[in-house]
């Protein structure tokens, strides 16, 4: 927990104080909660999985029905309440960040989650470097991260990502690492065990394109081995490798595909999901446990991603960003650029029609997660348009003519 900050004098003890009793109070309102949504019979879990009721839920109070906004699309209606969320953190979803705004100077954080091979690395960078703002991030030559702090504060980031604070999580952590994490890494960056608001936001891409562009980075040698799996109050440190060796360097797709423990296999569905209502990394024996976990996991990572701040597409970046500015109120000096699919294209014309299906059955999840995440895009973006006094001078800066000759599809290949 948050007690491995170090407590150096009688102040902070006070503080460690108010902090556990914040904490106390939050776990009964949130058992209190629970019950509230069992007693409704929304409390569809499995018995099988049993939810961790120390934690409470709290993706922050909707209970503002002033709000016309809606924060889902019609398909996600019969979602609501069906997982019960386990989160212990303070996260604002896409409807309150837009209303509310994020608040740099107080204790809003942004937090970025990164799934591999996404264009999350061209995002990430827009963060840090491109987002106007009075007190810009301090990105000093030579190192490769940059300080996002609060304005008039030395040590408070309000961006939690690789180019900012790192991977204080692990190696792309996941919804279920993160927000059991953040808090706690925050306070220890900090030195000061505080509540915060949580923006999370991430980037989706196309399964089969993200799947064949991770496929070739293990072929050249990426193992993503600093990532810690951390789920349910423990670190599954020894999953078993696809490799013999250190690397998986040289694989062929058939080989790669073969793996059944493979976690490139519809990651951006386990990585968006909570881990925990699937009993984390051990639910891959029989046949029947799988088609159980697979439906768990769709389930809550689209209720995780529609409870989010925001996400974008990578085959939508106009669009995007276009998303982004309006729901932080917030903008980038450069557009996004479109990354040229026609390489991904091609790697997929290689492809026998037999792969391509391979791909395709492997990465099931992931394409209904997609499938979902393009409608849910397509009505924020309606939405935030037909409120938008400015459309035409905001769209046009985000689809500017001259933007398309810089090319860095490369970093998504
Ligand atoms: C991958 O493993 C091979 C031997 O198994 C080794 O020679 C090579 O340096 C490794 N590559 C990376 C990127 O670790
Ligand atoms: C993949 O698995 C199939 C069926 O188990 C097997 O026939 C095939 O040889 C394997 N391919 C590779 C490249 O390992
Ligand atoms: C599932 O796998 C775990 C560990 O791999 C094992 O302990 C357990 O007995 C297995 N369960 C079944 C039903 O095979
Ligand atoms: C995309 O890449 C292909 C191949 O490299 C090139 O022929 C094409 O002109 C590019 N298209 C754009 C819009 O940059």
């Amino acid at each position: 927990m948050h007690c491995s900050v170090t407590l150096e004098n009688m102040k902070r003890w006070v503080k460690m104080i108010r902090f556990i009793g914040g904490l106390c109070l939050v776990t009964l309102l949130g058992i209190a909660y629970i019950s509230y949504l069992c007693h409704n019979s929304l409390c569809l879990a499995p018995e099988r999985f049993s939810l961790s009721t120390k934690h409470s839920v709290s993706a922050s109070s909707s209970s503002s029905s002033r709000s016309e906004v809606p924060s889902s699309p019609t398909s996600t209606a019969k979602l609501v309440g069906g997982l019960a969320s386990t989160v212990n953190i303070e996260s604002v979803a896409f409807k309150e960040a837009y209303e509310m705004g994020f608040d740099i100077t107080d204790r809003d954080v942004i937090v970025f989650l990164h799934i591999q091979k996404t264009g999350g690395t061209t995002f990430g960078r827009h963060l840090v470097r491109d987002l106007i703002l009075e007190n810009p991030c301090n990105c000093p030559r030579k190192r490769k991260r940059c300080d996002c702090f609060r304005p008039n504060t030395i040590n408070e980031q309000w961006l939690f990502s690789r180019y900012s604070t790192g991977w204080k999580c692990g190696l792309h952590a996941d919804w279920t690492e993160l927000t059991d994490c953040v808090e706690g890494a925050l306070d220890e960056y900090e030195g000061l065990a505080r509540k915060r608001r949580y923006f999370f936001i991430t980037v989706l891409r196309d399964p089969i394109h993200r799947y064949l562009s991770e496929f070739r980075h293990v072929q050249r040698g990426a193992t993503w081995k600093g990532a810690r799996h951390f789920c349910g109050g423990q670190e599954f440190t020894s999953l078993p490798h696809c490799y013999k060796g250190s690397n998986w360097t040289g694989v062929e797709l058939d080989e790669f595909m073969n793996c059944s423990y493979n976690l490139a296999h519809n990651r951006q569905t386990r990585m968006l999901a909570d881990l925990t209502l699937a009993g984390c990394y051990t639910g891959y024996n029989t046949t029947t446990d799988q088609l159980q976990r697979d439906r768990i996991l769709l389930q809550s990572a689209k209720q995780n991603l529609a409870r989010m701040a925001y996400f974008g597409l990578t085959e939508q970046q106009a669009v995007s960003q276009y998303i982004f500015e309006q729901t932080f109120h917030l903008d980038f000096e450069n557009p996004f650029d479109q990354a040229n699919a026609t390489l991904s294209a091609q790697a997929i014309a290689e492809l026998t029609p037999a792969q391509i299906e391979r791909v395709r059955q492997l990465n099931s999840l992931d394409e209904e997660l997609l499938e979902f995440a393009r409608q849910l895009l397509q009505e924020r973006f309606q939405l935030l348009k037909r409120r938008d006094p400015h459309f035409r001078q905001n769209w046009l800066r985000m689809v500017h003519p001259f933007k398309s000759e810089r090319n860095d599809a490369n970093s998504l290949v």
